[in-house]
């Protein structure tokens, strides 16, 4: 970029199951902004998360805009949404939040974002999100496998990996019986994926209490927002 020019301004969107956040990023990926947050609203249906983006967004200056959604992506309609509301299925979220902020807007995942806010590029990466719900996104030397929906596939007793580990079961079972979970949970990821790096982020991967193995860290939240860069500079 030529340095008179000025930066093109990203609006990066992290719609989560408990909150919504946005910060600012220019060309590089640098935020230029402090994150915002505000709670995601209850019914959590298409009109009203947007309009809580749209809050958000009056408050900033931006050029375009990237969303990280809680479900399956596919050219920036959501064909899932289990943690929100049914009436995300086969919605445009991509045309339909463009329309209102004027602005060209792309979705994806919000693991995928977060995975592309924390990996290095560079071999097998696993990503792993704890929150409301359980994210996963699966990179082979930076190149993405989008979707990779593990949080509702079979992990143990009967439930799925989401069902063990999100924040429902996080408070109703304990930190110590969601830290012992997560730790059978990795080792499981690990002798799957056979990866080189596992990074697990996620609002509830603060309550971690047991040492990770070498090829696994911990990433900052912030992570779900910055990647959102990629959405524009991978194309
Ligand atoms: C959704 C995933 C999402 C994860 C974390 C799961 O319930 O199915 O698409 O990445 O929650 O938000």
């Amino acid at each position: 970029m030529n340095q008179s020019e000025p930066s093109i301004l990203t609006l990066s969107v992290d719609i989560g199951g408990s909150g919504i956040k946005v910060i600012v990023l220019d060309d590089l990926g640098n935020p230029v902004s402090d994150r915002s947050r505000l709670k995601t609203p209850k019914p959590a249906t298409p009109e009203a998360v947007i309009k809580t983006i749209v809050t958000l967004a009056k408050a900033e200056t931006f050029d375009r805009v990237a969303v990280g959604f809680p479900g399956v992506i596919h050219n920036g309609v959501t064909y899932t949404a289990v943690n929100l509301d049914s009436s995300w299925i086969g919605f445009d979220l991509a045309n339909a939040l463009s329309e209102k902020l004027e602005k060209p807007v792309r979705v994806a995942n919000d693991a995928d974002i977060q995975g592309w806010g924390a990996i290095s590029g560079k071999g097998l990466e696993l990503v792993i999100t704890l929150g409301t719900g359980f994210g996963a996104a699966l990179f082979i030397d930076g190149k993405l496998v989008p979707n990779l929906e593990m949080g509702h596939h079979p992990f143990r007793k009967g439930e799925t990996y989401e069902q063990q580990l999100g924040r429902e079961a996080l408070e109703r079972k304990g930190k110590k019986k969601w830290n012992s979970r997560l730790a059978k949970a990795i080792a499981n990821l690990e002798h799957l994926f056979n990866y080189d790096n596992l990074y697990i982020g996620g609002g509830e991967a603060k309550n971690i209490n047991f040492e990770l193995p070498s090829n696994a860290k911990v990433v900052p939240n912030v992570a779900g927002l910055l990647g959102g860069i990629k959405l524009f500079v991978n194309s």
